[in-house]
């Protein structure tokens, strides 16, 4: 058994001498590859057909055996009218991982950000009435899952349900539209609507600040998302799968490897698969690093790189953990210094803004390469249950 499952995780060519060719020249896919695990992106459309930005598509292709769409499969996206579906670029998405032999992720079902106005407006001025709304969300469930079953690998259900910390009340509970309109059970509903439409996607729950748990108190937000999961599934809600997202800045403390890997193993412990959905880590550009000043960009580079490595190592280390995907793979294509500009945020991602590989790159493809039994053993499959 022992001897088999090195074979499997040393599945690299072998050169003449009985040494492992130098992996060093392969791709993040192809290494990822050898551990069962997938290494995906979030995909900008926009970006995949710019004619001028060529090393956009081939970095896609070369380096990733799984995408997710960054914006074109929510809901604003897709029905940007009611009852009119804007299907194109999701399409594409699709089309261009089947001829690349990616798997695809599913971003996102039911969220409160991203919707389209007419349904948030329409809510808000009373013409959609409470049972109006549950039934939308029910149609646009099953409209979007079916058009793509068996096509899409894991769907994101339901994302970022619960609030943080910082919120007030800092005690976790339920936000936003969703809940405040449907009340808590739109969570089971959700997730019971995308098994009726697809029955082989895996359906995961995916948020944000799930990394480790924290004191496991009132306002420990992966505690929280842990018992609420912990519930779904003993009341037979047929989700399949936690999705941390691993968005960290390298302003913040952050975690090291076996923190992150207990929380994994508490969330496979419920029979969940655990993935990595949105892996960034972004730094503050303080006027010295925009003046490129390597004293300040150095240590920045080397915490982001430390970073990406503790979340692949425990994921490594998970046997359930299906697949890493950063959110994006490019600081030229990356939502970080949109998002945050006061302080100004950057240098969040694998490569930078000229496609040139960081630190990060270097040490995720290591961790890929030197990583094998008795720690990392292959992926197990999770296959849809109920
Ligand atoms: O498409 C319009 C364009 O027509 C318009 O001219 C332009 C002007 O602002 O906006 C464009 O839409 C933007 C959209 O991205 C597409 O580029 C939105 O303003 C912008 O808000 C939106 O940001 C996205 C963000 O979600 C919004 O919630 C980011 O690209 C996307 O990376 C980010 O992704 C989320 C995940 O879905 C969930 N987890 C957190 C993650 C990061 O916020």
């Amino acid at each position: 058994m022992v001897a088999l499952l090195a074979g499997t995780l040393n599945a690299v060519p072998v050169s003449a001498g009985s040494t492992p060719a130098d992996p060093s020249d392969q791709s993040l896919r192809a290494l990822s590859a050898r551990h069962g695990l997938y290494f995906g992106t979030a995909v900008d459309m926009a970006a995949l057909d710019d004619a001028n930005d060529p090393q956009y598509r081939q970095l896609v292709q070369s380096q990733f055996n799984s995408v997710t769409a960054e914006n074109v499969m929510k809901w604003e996206s897709l029905e940007p009218t009611r009852g009119n579906y804007n299907w194109g670029p999701a399409d594409k998405l699709i089309e261009f991982a089947k001829k690349n032999n990616q798997k695809v992720r599913g971003h996102v079902l039911v969220w409160q950000n991203q919707l389209p106005p007419w349904l948030t407006e329409g809510v808000n001025n009373g013409t959609i009435s409470t049972t109006e709304l549950r039934e939308l969300l029910r149609k646009h469930i099953t409209t979007v899952v079916k058009r793509y079953k068996g096509k899409i690998w894991q769907w994101d259900v339901v994302n970022e349900a619960a609030s943080d910390p910082w919120d007030n009340p800092p005690t976790i509970h339920l936000k936003g539209f969703w809940a405040q309109h449907l009340g808590a059970g739109y969570i089971a509903d959700a997730f019971r609507w995308a098994r009726a439409a697809d029955p082989s996607a895996l359906l995961f729950y995916n948020d944000y600040n799930l990394e480790a748990f924290g004191d496991k108190g009132a306002s420990d937000k992966t505690w929280y998302v842990y018992k609420m999961v912990k519930q779904l599934r003993q009341s037979g809600v047929p989700i399949d799968g936690l999705g941390s997202q691993g968005h960290l800045g390298t302003q913040y403390g952050n975690y090291n490897v076996f923190q992150v890997k207990e929380a994994l193993d508490a969330f496979s412990d419920l029979g969940l698969a655990t993935a990595f959905t949105e892996v960034d880590v972004r730094s503050q550009m303080t006027p010295g690093v925009q003046a490129g000043d390597s004293n300040e960009i150095n240590p920045r580079l080397q915490a982001s790189s430390d970073n990406y490595s503790v979340l692949l190592q425990a994921c490594l280390a998970n046997r359930h953990c299906l697949s890493y995907t950063v959110w994006g793979f490019a600081d030229n294509h990356s939502w970080v210094p949109t998002w945050f500009s006061n302080p100004p945020e950057g240098l969040a991602t694998l490569y930078d803004e000229s496609y040139q590989p960081k630190r990060a790159f270097y040490a995720v493809k290591g961790d890929l390469i030197f990583s094998g039994p008795p720690y990392v053993q292959p992926r197990i499959p999770q296959h849809p249950k109920r």
